[in-house]
């Protein structure tokens, strides 16, 4: 099976965590798998609450209502992929560069799915770029401090964030303590947001392999 077959595998298996309501979507090319299932059951929910621009467009494609979260309460899904996850499924995000809304749509979710290919699985976190959202008149400032946390930050040029900011993508990290590492960096002044999704981890991780979906909780 091609990675990206593995990766529609894991995203149909999130439907069966699909209640109605209103649902958290994410983004990537993994979620889109997710969208495109998701609209064959377009029924049974009132509509979705997406983490980005491109989401919100494909969601609206398939006739599915998207909502702005300030209009609803809590979400009782969220169903989103990664770029690294680790057994504690504490993951890396944000290499579609929509990290700030998908931490935020998370965080009004009840539930976390994620949903990946099993490459995505890994023993340290890091070996995938950190991304770090920030404000941009901060981004030299806030390079220079993650420097002194040991990474090597990289400006995404040419990329700029469905809120208006630049990204930086920390390379040569190896993330052997995900919580303190995401508060250490949330707390550099002109950072949005940070790729590490530790203090909030998924709550389910459902990895597409050539044997089937696993599912680790
Ligand atoms: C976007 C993300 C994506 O979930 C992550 O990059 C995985 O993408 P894909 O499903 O295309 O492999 O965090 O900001």
């Amino acid at each position: 099976m091609t990675q990206d077959e593995l990766k529609k595998q894991s995203a149909l298996a999130a439907l069966d965590y699909i209640e109605g309501g209103i649902i958290g979507v994410g983004t990537g090319s993994t979620v889109n798998h997710f969208i495109d299932g998701l609209a064959t059951i377009k029924h049974r929910i009132d509509g979705a609450v997406s983490s980005s621009e491109v989401s919100s467009a494909r969601l609206r494609q398939h006739g599915i209502t998207v909502y702005d979260l300030n209009d609803v309460g809590q979400l009782s899904v969220y169903v989103d992929g990664a770029d690294e996850a680790n057994d504690r499924l504490q993951l890396i995000k944000g290499g579609g560069g929509a990290l700030t809304r998908e931490k935020i749509v998370a965080a009004a979710s009840a539930k976390f799915v994620c949903i990946a290919d099993a490459s995505k699985r890994v023993a340290v976190l890091g070996s995938f770029p950190l991304p770090v959202e920030v404000i941009p008149m901060a981004r030299s400032y806030v390079a220079r401090q993650l420097v002194q946390l040991g990474g090597t930050p990289v400006w995404r040029e040419g990329f700029i964030s469905d809120n208006g900011n630049p990204i930086l993508d920390i390379h040569g990290l190896a993330v052997h303590d995900p919580v303190a590492l995401e508060q250490q960096i949330n707390q550099i002044v002109g950072v949005v947001t940070v790729g590490l999704f530790a203090q909030r981890p998924a709550d389910v991780l459902l990895l597409g392999a050539a044997g089937g979906v696993e599912t680790i909780t």
